[in-house]
């Protein structure tokens, strides 16, 4: 399973820094069901049904979007029932219909794209519902110096998406426990000095980006993958990598990322990791 990851695109081989990484993907592809489990939907069903109004919600902009998606999902084979109901009950069985999760943005009469509704479980240290309605601007205002690198080529990019086309990219952080559900409101047991090899996981996100041709939304779905350190650390080049970001990473963004108190044990472990090949 670990060889399949492809490390070196979602490592590059530089110096930290924010960078946009998109390529072109393939929608199907991209929400196929991979847990042969069942386990990974059975685990969505239960947040969606149990709280509903923290993992699910949409403006009235955003409806056209979402049932443009539900149309995509049943041509996918999702069981979302073609029946119209109110549009917060279709959100709320899409999300479980998919492994992936949800969101739409939609441009404003300025062409600012806000994020206008979506369906997350599975949100890495963020609430979608206080999103609601802001500029991808506001979204990554936490990520440290983000805005300043990249937020007028996101603008830029959203703004050029040729519609049915849809782009990939990866997001990468670490967390010290295996669980999909890192919404703020659930307690975490934070990084830090005293961290063991077993006891950190890679938290990947591969996320796709499509801008819908009838509703003039861009879907953005995000596909969680938990990755033990120790198996990323198997593979040499991965590490090599990892260890270059890790060690260059700025002091803020070493903070945002939840890797501060925890660097100098991180390192440690890649490097006995490295002497033991
Ligand atoms: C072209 C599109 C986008 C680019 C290039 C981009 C880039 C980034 C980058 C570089 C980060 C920092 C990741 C890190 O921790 O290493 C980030 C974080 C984040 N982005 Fe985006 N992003 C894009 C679209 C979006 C969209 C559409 C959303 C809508 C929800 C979003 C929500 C977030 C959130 C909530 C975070 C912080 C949480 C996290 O660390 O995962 N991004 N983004």
């Amino acid at each position: 399973m670990t060889s399949e990851i492809p490390w070196t695109r979602i490592f590059p081989d530089i110096d930290h820094r924010w960078i946009m990484g998109l390529r072109q993907g393939d929608f199907a592809t991209f929400f196929r069901d991979r847990d042969l489990t069942g386990e990974v939907r059975v685990e969505r069903r239960r947040w969606f049904s149990d709280e509903p109004e923290k993992y699910a919600a949409l403006l009235p902009e955003a409806a056209a979007g979402m049932r443009e998606t539900c149309a995509l999902a049943r041509t996918l084979g999702a069981q979302v029932a073609a029946v119209e109901s109110s549009p917060l009950n279709q959100l709320l069985e899409l999300g479980p219909a998919w492994e992936p999760d949800l969101v739409w943005m939609h441009p404003d009469q300025n062409g600012v794209h806000r994020l206008l509704g979506g369906a997350v479980c599975f949100p890495s240290s963020w609430a979608m519902t206080d999103m609601l309605g802001r500029p991808m601007s506001e979204v990554h205002h936490l990520v440290p110096g983000l805005n300043a690198l990249l937020a007028r080529q996101i603008d830029t990019f959203l703004t050029k998406l040729n519609p049915g086309i849809a782009w990939q990219r990866e997001n990468w952080g670490l967390s010290r426990d295996g669980n999909l559900n890192h919404h703020p409101s659930r307690p975490r047991v934070l990084l830090d000095e005293t961290i063991r090899p077993d006891d950190v996981w890679v938290r990947l996100e591969h996320q796709l980006l499509l801008k819908l041709p009838n509703s003039g939304s861009v879907l953005f779905g995000i596909r969680l993958e938990l990755v033990p350190l120790a198996d990323m650390l198997a593979d040499r080049e991965a590490a090599r990598r990892f260890t270059r970001l890790i060690a260059t990473m700025s002091p803020s963004a070493a903070q945002y990322k939840g890797v501060a108190a925890a660097r100098p044990a991180l390192l440690a472990i890649a490097e006995a990791a490295e002497a033991r090949r």
